[in-house]
């Protein structure tokens, strides 16, 4: 893959001439994203940006309002992070969390006490000052999920310290002529219940940001841009079933309409039923022209054999290579390829840093042709997954679409252990979609991140009438996680399993007994293999 001809994407990421935007200073925990997320839900667009922006910087976006995230640091710690002091002279709003509340308080002239108690969890937040912040219609006592160490015990000259909790005195601080706030507890998790309700307060009246924010105005914008990036050329999206790839597709074709050409490479290793709703939903119900390449057959031929994991995902991925290739060779005009890179694809290799504009090698388009230079197309670059997932439902995607779980690039390949053969495919299938279904007639389907069978390459004894049975086991995987690096087992209802083990032994011919796998993720792995 790394022979093509990138060109980096020319496609500007931000309209921001047009819109309002409130910027996250990301002090390097995970709490920037959640925010930005929940700024976004508030109908607000947000960009994440690093510590070092500088005030000039911050000048030249013109955003609507400014929110220091938490961090993990003391602002005592030797290279804790900062802010450009500048920044806070520039007149825009400014809420401070947690750390970006200590860090306020401890550059503004205030103090942060070290070595304190600290405060985790839940803690009672008593107001006690009019605050511009906290609104009338919040209890005077309320509720507040904390998380810190140091605590805020002197405000800068001009602020008031507007509530406090038992171990932290200064909870709010408020300075509204100079528009800077900070509140020392965490307004974006739902364990602070009126904690929306700040956020809100902030976005929508201290800073004045209009809630327009909404998928529809995204659609309006990103068809714009992609006409402009893109021209009269032609562009290719290589599709793979999964749910970035068929929005950024549906969009581009909005955008575009015939001048996109998709590819959809059938391994014959797709869920049962997958392809299918693939054609059927492109090419018919949205008229998009979709070459699609049935090439199971040649995948089998290729896994003949081959049974240890690395070798079978390098086999898929090079035949994967090839057949698109070949079916691309007669678009060799094409001058553009669509990619759903998301958000969190970029900040996570460091892109929203301004250090590197981040080509992420998309498992699901395989590789290109080596001779081919093609541009990006990235319209969901700006997005998070969620609203990826409300986009796709306001371009007229299904929702089996656009809710379906991630699946691996060489798909039920790594979930049969040992040879992949025709066969075995077709019982894996018929499992799976046991499992699925009933995930989904107990409503648990957007609670679960993944829940799939796997075939394992063992037998065992059973006895199914009067008859021993020497068959195969299936082993149910599902599991809860947020972004797939950490993953827990799911904790299915007993009746569930008992529903989904009853069904796959009587309705899938080989298969005599059912194991649920209660591993979490370390120590193992989402897959098998
Ligand atoms: P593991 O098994 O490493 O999987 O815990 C983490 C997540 O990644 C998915 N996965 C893949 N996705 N191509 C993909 O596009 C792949 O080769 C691949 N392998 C694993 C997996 O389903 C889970 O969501």
């Amino acid at each position: 893959m790394s022979t093509i001809g990138w060109v980096t994407p020319a496609l500007p990421s931000n309209d921001s001439s047009t819109r309002q935007e409130v910027l996250v200073v990301d002090f390097g925990a995970q709490y920037a994203q959640l925010i930005a997320r929940r700024v976004r839900e508030l109908q607000v667009y947000s960009r994440i940006v690093p510590h070092r922006i500088s005030a000039d910087e911050v000048a030249a976006a013109q955003p609507a309002g400014i929110i220091l995230s938490g961090g993990p640091k003391s602002v005592h710690v030797d290279g804790a992070p900062t802010l450009d002091p500048a920044i806070y002279d520039l007149g825009i709003p400014i809420l401070g969390i947690c750390y970006g509340a200590q860090l306020i308080a401890s550059q503004l002239g205030g103090a942060v006490g070290r070595g304190m108690r600290g405060e985790y969890g839940r803690a009672e937040m008593t107001c006690s000052e009019a605050s511009d912040l906290l609104t009338d219609d919040m209890p005077t006592v309320h509720d507040v999920w904390m998380s810190h160490f140091d605590a805020i015990t002197e405000v800068p000259d001009g602020f008031v310290a507007t509530a406090s909790t038992p171990d932290a005195p200064v909870a709010v601080l408020e300075n509204t002529s100079r528009k800077i706030w900070g509140v020392q507890f965490h307004p974006e998790v739902v364990h602070s219940p009126h904690g929306i309700a700040v956020l809100s307060q902030f976005l929508h009246h201290l800073a004045g940001c209009d809630p327009e924010w909404k998928m529809s105005s995204v659609v309006d914008g990103q068809v714009g841009l992609i006409k402009e990036q893109v021209g009269d050329a032609r562009v290719i999206c290589g599709l793979s079933g999964g749910v970035d790839s068929s929005v950024a597709a549906a969009l581009v074709h909005r955008a575009i309409g015939a001048q996109l050409t998709c590819v959809y490479v059938d391994t014959g290793l797709m869920r049962k039923g997958e392809s299918e709703q693939v054609v059927e939903t492109f090419r018919r119900n949205m008229g998009i022209e979709l070459i699609h390449v049935d090439a199971g057959q040649r995948f089998f031929e290729r896994l003949g054999g081959i049974s240890e994991p690395e070798a079978k995902r390098k086999a898929i991925g090079e035949l994967f290579i090839r057949i698109f290739e070949e079916h691309t060779g007669g678009l060799s005009e094409a001058k553009f390829l669509v990619q759903g890179t998301l958000y969190p694809d970029l900040i996570e290799s460091g892109g929203v840093d301004g250090t590197a504009e981040v080509i992420k090698s998309h498992h699901n388009v395989g590789g290109l042709p080596e001779d081919m230079t093609l541009e990006l197309v990235e319209p969901l670059r700006e997005l998070f997954k969620d609203e990826v997932r409300a986009l796709g439902t306001e371009l007229g995607l299904p929702d089996e679409m656009v809710w379906r779980q991630p699946f691996p690039g060489p798909g039920l390949g790594v979930r049969i252990i040992g040879e992949v053969t025709p066969e075995r495919v077709a019982v894996l299938q018929e499992a799976d979609a046991i499992v699925r279904e009933e995930i989904a007639l107990a409503g648990l389907e957007r609670e679960i991140w993944q829940a799939f069978a796997v075939l394992p390459d063992i037998r065992s004894v059973g006895v199914m009438g009067d008859e021993r049975t020497y068959g195969h086991p299936i082993i149910i995987r599902a599991v809860t996680s947020d972004d797939a690096m950490t993953a827990d087992w799911a904790r299915l209802p007993y009746d569930l399993l008992e529903r989904m083990s009853q069904r796959i032994i009587n309705e899938v011919p080989g298969i005599n007994r059912v194991a649920y796998d209660v591993t979490s993720k370390p120590p193992g792995t989402i897959e098998w293999e």
